[in-house]
């Protein structure tokens, strides 16, 4: 089953980042040279969603219409809603019911950055064979802030534990999950956990009851950023910053996301540039639409 739908969960309280986050969300804030919402959507993009459904606060919902319209400008469609109280990242699959239908969905966490190698290719492959849920974990030395999955030899998840207080695994599970159809009906069937939060952990456990639950796995070679806090996110500007100065290309540059997907053309590349006031960020965009094939 090919992944169709994509969900960007952006409603979060942030107070992590009080004062910065009081008055817009985290993900409108800059990470390195974009708004941090555009990592994500390249994500997605790059695993081949074009139709989008991002979710926000009543108090961003202007924001983020203003930054990323309904999306044509990058041949996909974005639609939003709003979330009025906090009820967990599960919750998403509630507020976005109509908006998945009878499709499958990819759900990701707006404050969650990924590279690696080959890292587009790995999503798009993983996008296009979802059997159950597929859920993507990375090696990290303190696993005990996250989901922790211990993963067989098949890469299928044996026991995945929330913020477990001994060690199980190095595997986290970062957010970025693939669905089949069922994941709303199993969200309506949570409970809130102790923080009163329906959790993505539990809901990922009822796909692991059934042995449906899939793992990538992303070594540490690849990068992989919960923004969640201002040194995470200083630690992830200064990476992308390198990077680019190194390699000469932009890390989740969102129209020459929807350019290499085949979303858009050359010509929609220029003209995203002439909006873009920024020299350099516009003449990059100039230099993709001139010099790469998607
Ligand atoms: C959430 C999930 C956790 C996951 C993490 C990834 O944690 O509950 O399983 O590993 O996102 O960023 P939270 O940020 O809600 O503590």
């Amino acid at each position: 089953m090919t992944i169709k739908k994509g969900i960007i969960l952006a409603a979060g309280k942030a107070t992590r980042l009080h004062p910065t986050s009081l008055a817009f969300g985290k993900q409108l804030m800059a990470v390195y040279d974009k708004p941090m919402i555009y990592y994500p959507l390249a994500t997605l993009m790059a695993a081949g969603i074009r139709d989008v459904l991002i979710i926000v606060t009543p108090r961003d919902r202007k924001l983020f219409e203003t930054l990323l319209g309904d999306g044509s400008q990058y041949g996909i469609n974005i639609s939003y809603e709003e979330q009025h109280k906090q009820d967990g990242i599960a919750g998403a699959f509630i507020i976005g019911e109509k908006f998945v239908g009878g499709d499958t969905v990819c759900l990701v966490l707006g404050d969650n950055f990924f590279h690696g190698p080959e890292f587009d290719s790995i999503i798009n492959l993983a996008a296009r064979s979802v059997d159950g849920a597929t859920i993507f974990c990375h090696h990290v030395a303190e696993p005990s802030a996250y989901g922790v999955a211990v993963l067989d030899g098949d890469n299928r998840v044996t026991q995945l534990v929330e913020k477990p207080k001994e060690l199980i695994s190095n595997w986290v599970a970062t957010g970025l999950y693939f669905y089949d159809n069922q994941a709303v009906n199993v969200a309506k069937t949570l409970k809130p956990s102790a923080r009163n939060e329906l959790e993505i952990t539990d809901l990922n456990i009822k796909y692991l009851e059934q042995g449906k639950l899939n793992a990538v796995r992303l070594d540490a070679s690849y990068r992989w950023f919960d923004l969640g806090t201002h040194q995470n996110i200083h630690d992830a500007a200064e990476f992308i910053r390198q990077n680019e100065a190194s390699t000469g290309r932009k890390i989740g540059c969102i129209d020459e996301a929807a350019y290499r997907a085949g979303f858009i053309d050359a010509a929609q590349v220029r003209a995203n540039a002439e909006k873009i006031g920024n020299p350099a960020y516009a003449n990059y965009l100039r230099k993709v639409a001139d010099t790469v094939t998607p």
